[in-house]
């Protein structure tokens, strides 16, 4: 859907107000306040970011487990950066009956157990687009040695999601989020961190550079996020958008004979049931989809589709049946 209304003016009013000349504030009070505001949690719970991928190195940065335990296939940050650390990185894969993958909470037995340990969810899991609800998640893993990070850079796209984080989030666990995917504006680099422990906010307050989110993106942040209503019916807006799309593009995958999985997010996981490298064919046509062969578990048998406008998502469809033709 693009970003919301108005974006581009509030990006101008920002910077005609001087931002780009002055340091953010050191501490973010009010970027603090907006986004408690906006998510209903406490304002001392938050660590403001550029971006979830920020918030995510913070976690792993200051906590410095000894094991990280995440859910594959996923994101590939995680791994990057616990090798970077020389932290042991253990994939614990979802399981798949028939066309649902799913998660067998018993796998984590090994990670719950162990203080030392770092579990990561991703949810809606990207790629696979599922999502599990966040009070199960909380009720099958509050009590673990381990602390459970979850990544809910999707959230917003995501209609069964919550949007807010409310209270009862347990001290164990650590939740992330991004802005930058509903806004549309990868650019604006903003997300946060929540955290319901004062000893992890401390460690990640003590190895957060200073004023690491720039004052554009602080006061773009504030500014947006004061409109709540506006904002919130943006929201809204796109996950409606979202489930229709998404409805309408895997019926017409199916009807190309390839499989997509169910989706709750703005993303869909395609398999070709003939082994076809569609990322590549789809190349030839001008088209660029995520390949799926670098997602453990997964293969370049597997493509990850983004929902885009009607007429994009028709130009992709039209280029699938010709390639699939063409085999
Ligand atoms: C699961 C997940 N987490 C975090 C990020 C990073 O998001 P941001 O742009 O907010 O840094 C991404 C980006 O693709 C992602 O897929």
């Amino acid at each position: 859907m693009g970003p919301p209304e108005g974006s581009y003016e509030v990006v101008e009013r920002c910077i005609k107000s001087g931002v780009l000349e002055r340091y953010p504030d050191y501490n973010y009070e009010k970027l603090k306040r907006a986004i408690s505001s906006f998510y209903g949690c406490r304002e001392e719970d938050i660590v403001p970011t550029s971006g979830a991928g920020e918030a995510i190195n913070l976690a792993i940065f200051a906590l410095k487990p000894k094991w990280i335990y995440v859910l594959e296939p996923s994101y590939g940050e995680y791994e990057v950066l616990s090798k970077a650390l020389g932290i042991s990185y253990k994939p614990v894969f979802y399981r798949k009956s028939g066309d649902v993958f799913s998660l067998n909470f018993s796998d984590l037995e090994e990670a719950c157990g162990r203080e030392d340990s770092l579990i990561v969810i991703t949810n809606p899991s990207n790629p696979l687009g599922i999502y599990i609800e966040r009070g199960e998640i909380i009720e099958k893993l509050s009590r673990c040695r381990a602390r459970v990070l979850m990544d809910e850079a999707y959230s917003e796209l995501c209609s069964r999601c919550a949007i807010e984080l409310g209270s009862g989030i347990p001290e164990n666990f650590l939740l992330v989020r991004s802005m930058t995917k509903w806004l549309s504006l990868p650019g604006i680099r903003l997300g946060f961190l929540f955290s319901s422990s004062r000893e992890v906010l401390e460690k990640i307050d003590a190895v957060r550079q200073p004023w690491n989110v720039g004052s554009l993106a602080d006061c773009f942040a504030r500014e947006l996020l004061s409109r709540k209503d506006e904002a919130r019916e943006f929201i809204m807006r796109s996950r409606r958008y979202i489930e229709g799309e998404r409805k309408r593009m895997l019926n017409e995958l199916k009807s190309l004979g390839l499989k997509p999985y169910d989706s709750s997010a703005n993303f869909i996981l395609v398999e070709s049931p003939r082994g076809l490298d569609l990322s590549f064919l789809l190349k030839g046509e001008g088209i660029h989809v995520r390949s799926c062969a670098s997602f453990k578990g997964l293969g370049s048998s597997f493509i990850r589709i983004g929902i885009r406008k009607p007429h994009e998502d028709d130009e992709l469809i039209n280029a699938l049946k010709r390639v699939i033709e063409n085999e």
